[in-house]
């Protein structure tokens, strides 16, 4: 047996989100392979040891996740605190969890379509990504860049808007912020190519671009994908993101 995998720290997945999304819900789910818990508003992060395969009959399923045969990879999955006030507990879990290979950012489907909703999600969306392009774009030792899923929950309620609404939703939204936020810079009447890489280091996406689209992310090697879910109900239930997560640790 080789000590040295012994001793490796295992990979970690972030989950993030904003309060309500069913974080905690979904790793009780994960933990306990059959039903959720009930959960109450996370105050601090929490992380469990969950093995994932990719090679196993049941691999898409989360239901295995403790299954022996040797072929299992052990990772950590870390729950954190959507509310607004802790925004910082996630934001350092993202900046200082060590092997992060995947963040699942989990929203609310059923809720995204009032605007008192999805204005909040994006936003923290917008920090999170902006995060994880400014770490893809800085020549640091941990290069490799890291696969953003976000997991529409909650398809279950009648309300729920689907994956390719929640995409365009959140897209448009983030084009919203993104142009408010760098409103500054384009009033100042600086031509495009006069621009410093500063201000290019502070603006999302594609440099320039009118609408923000997740494909953007890829000029930063960051895949962002879409699945729609539910942790309280088996259909479509949580396999989708259990098989997504397995593929990237
Ligand atoms: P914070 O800890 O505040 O960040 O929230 P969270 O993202 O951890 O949310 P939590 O897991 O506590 O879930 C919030 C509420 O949504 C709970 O009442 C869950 O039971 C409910 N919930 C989670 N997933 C689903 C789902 O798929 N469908 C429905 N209908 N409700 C869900
Ligand atoms: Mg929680």
């Amino acid at each position: 047996l080789s000590s040295s995998s012994t001793y490796t720290t295992p990979p970690s997945v972030l989950l993030l989100g904003p309060d309500n999304a069913g974080k905690t819900a979904l790793l009780t789910l994960f933990e306990r392979g059959t039903k959720p818990a009930s959960t109450h508003t996370s105050q601090v992060a929490h992380s469990i040891e969950l093995n994932a395969s990719t090679d196993s009959v049941t691999r898409s399923s989360f239901r295995n996740h403790d299954d022996a045969t040797g072929t299992h990879t052990k990772f950590f999955l870390v729950d954190t605190p959507g509310h607004g006030k802790l925004r910082n507990v996630a934001m350092g879990k993202l900046a200082r969890t060590e092997k992060v290979k995947a963040v699942v950012f989990m929203v609310d489907a059923a809720a995204l379509g009032e605007q008192e909703t999805l204005a909040p999600t994006a936003a923290y969306l917008y920090d999170v990504l902006l995060f994880l392009q400014k770490r893809a774009t800085s020549k640091g030792k941990d290069k490799a860049s890291i696969p953003v899923l976000i997991a529409a929950n909650k398809m279950d309620l009648f309300t729920a808007l689907p994956a390719t609404m929640v995409k365009s939703h959140l897209e448009l939204e983030l084009s919203r912020i993104r142009a408010s936020r760098s409103k500054g810079l384009l009033d100042s009447g600086v031509g495009m190519d006069d621009v410093g890489s500063e201000e290019q280091d502070g603006w999302l996406g594609e440099y320039g671009s009118e609408k923000f689209t997740f494909q953007q992310m890829g000029e930063f090697d960051i895949d962002v994908e879409v699945l729609a879910g539910s942790v309280l109900t088996e259909e479509p239930g949580a396999d989708k993101w259990w098989w997504w997560i397995a593929q990237r640790i």
